[in-house]
């Protein structure tokens, strides 16, 4: 650690004063090599050597500079990007000097690369192209900024502004326009697709009266025999909001036909593959095929289906295809490639209604669920593909409280006639040891789960399996799995549960 002036020390993420804040609006004297440029928040084409070879002069001669302004860098603890003084920057490197005053500014939710324009137009304007370029850049990175916020930033007039960025408000405008019929075609309501995608309510009712003819382009490259990969490229939708269309009014076993689903008549559903056209690779992703004959079996079309863990989107993109609701949520956060998956983070704690999450919380709404897929990820204390926060994470004895007081909880959300269907798999871990030797007390099979139901007002209806494939051990694994009796497992079930 290191002493700077006024008591701040050098901490983890930089300059903090003895109660650990993080220093901010404060002059420090940094070492210059914490110091460091950001392309994406500088608003000129390049760097003047010229200028810097002036300011260089001027230094030697003993003439002093204003500070520079510079702030955390967001990706790189303890370094610090400049907003404004790149030539005096650049200029006191080339002077050999290791240590510069600069003030650490807070930009108190201003955007930065509109904050380093406004301090560029004072001293040299900014040239016709970095002027547009700025403002450019400060709507693609933040589109709710105003062209009067862009207008005053860069020193211009909100109508030159309205020109630099007509193009793009355009783009994103179509954009908001498929995730407002996507969201609302999976029956989330209004005041939770605005607060999701960050817009007045307003704007969403303006926007549903389109909704009738935003697919008639699409209804009308299907009916001309377009395949519906071709469709939804042509029009930047995905598949699944395609299928959607194309199978609009269609009954479910037709709709299976179509996409080439076989129908599973035992409760025996076994597949070699996810169905890649639905849902984003994720770790546990599931194949779009189960959760179609979930649906089949115990929804109806238009039900509300209710997704609590939603990881990668298979289960609202078969909902999509399949003609049902979707509420999705999960702790990790799209927003751009999936709207419709909200934020959403249940408490480990068991606070499930916690004021911490700024999403409207949807079980306490009217409309109640008439399915609950509930898709959590696996006991695993070794599971490094989840967030830090995931409940795969916790270990065995608060994992399974997890469940006692989610399903208790979930049990009192829903309607009498709501079903459940819970995935889940036996974990044990059989990885490096031989069948004989495993340690039961570090394994979680499907039976705990069972008293969990019992205790917590659920009835099983239904076990179905449906084995993840063993298709994904390479020959080699296998082999060296056979010679130590290693016993591995595929094995994995769909429980389905009514309220008692
Ligand atoms: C098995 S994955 C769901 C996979 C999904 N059905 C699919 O096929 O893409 C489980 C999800 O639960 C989420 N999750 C884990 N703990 C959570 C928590 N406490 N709150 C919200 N989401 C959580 C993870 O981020 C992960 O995406």
């Amino acid at each position: 650690m290191r002493r700077v002036r006024g008591g701040w020390v050098r901490g983890l993420n930089g300059y903090v004063n003895r109660d650990n804040k993080i220093m901010v609006n404060t002059t420090a004297q940094i070492p210059i090599t914490d110091i460091l440029i950001d392309n994406t928040i500088y608003p000129r084409e390049k760097i003047d050597p010229k200028r810097i070879g002036i300011f260089a002069e001027n230094i030697r001669d003993g003439f002093r500079f204003d500070p520079i302004e510079v702030q955390p860098h967001p990706e790189k603890p303890g370094k610090y990007r400049i907003l404004d003084g790149v030539h005096r920057w650049n200029a006191y490197k080339s002077t050999g000097v290791t240590e510069l005053e600069v003030i650490i500014k807070d930009l108190d939710g201003v955007d930065p690369l509109l904050y380093a324009a406004t301090k560029a137009i004072g001293p040299r304007q900014l040239t016709e192209e970095e002027t547009r370029n700025t403002a450019r850049r400060a709507y693609q990175n933040n589109p709710k900024l105003t062209s009067s916020e862009i207008g005053k930033a860069i020193g211009r007039a909100r109508r030159t502004v309205d020109s630099y960025i007509a193009d793009l408000r355009a783009a994103i405008r179509m954009d908001l326009e498929i995730k407002i019929f996507r969201m609302n075609r999976l029956g989330v309501p209004q005041d939770r697709i605005a607060n999701r995608l960050g817009i007045p309510q307003q704007t969403i009712a303006d926007h549903l009266p389109k909704k009738a003819v935003l697919p008639n382009p699409v209804k009308a490259d299907l009916s001309r025999g377009f395949t519906v990969p071709q469709v939804a490229e042509k029009h930047g939708w995905t598949e699944p909001m395609v299928w959607s269309i194309a199978l609009e009014g269609k009954p479910d076993l037709v709709r299976f036909k179509e996409l080439n689903w076989g129908l599973r008549t035992w409760d025996l559903w076994e597949w070699n593959d996810c169905d890649r056209r639905f849902g984003d690779d994720w770790p546990g992703r599931i194949p779009a095929q189960l959760i179609a004959h979930i649906l089949y079996y115990f929804s109806n079309q238009n039900d509300l289906v209710f997704d609590p863990m939603g990881g990668g989107g298979v289960t609202p993109d078969t909902c999509l295809a399949l003609g049902r609701k979707c509420w999705s949520l999960d702790m990790i956060v799209r927003p751009d490639i999936r709207p419709e998956i909200e934020p959403y983070y249940w408490d480990e704690k068991g606070n499930f209604e916690s004021a911490s999450t700024s999403n409207p919380f949807p079980l306490n709404s009217k409309e109640k669920p008439n399915l609950i897929i509930f898709d959590p990820p696996y006991f695993d204390k070794k599971a490094k593909s989840y967030d830090k926060k995931s409940i795969s994470m916790l270990p065995k004895k608060e994992y399974l409280a997890f469940f006692e007081g989610f399903l208790a909880w979930l049990r009192r959300k829903v309607k009498k006639t709501t079903r459940l269907a819970f995935i889940n798999a036996n974990w044990r871990d059989f990885q490096n040891t031989p069948a004989i030797e495993e340690h039961p007390e570090e394994a979680i099979l499907i039976f705990e789960y069972h008293k969990i139901f019992h205790k917590t007002g659920w009835q099983p209806t239904h076990v179905i399996q449906a084995p993840m494939s063993s298709e994904r051990f390479h020959a080699g694994v296998v082999a060296a799995m056979q010679k130590k009796k290693i016993l591995g497992v595929t094995s994995r079930y769909i429980i389905v549960l009514k309220t008692k």
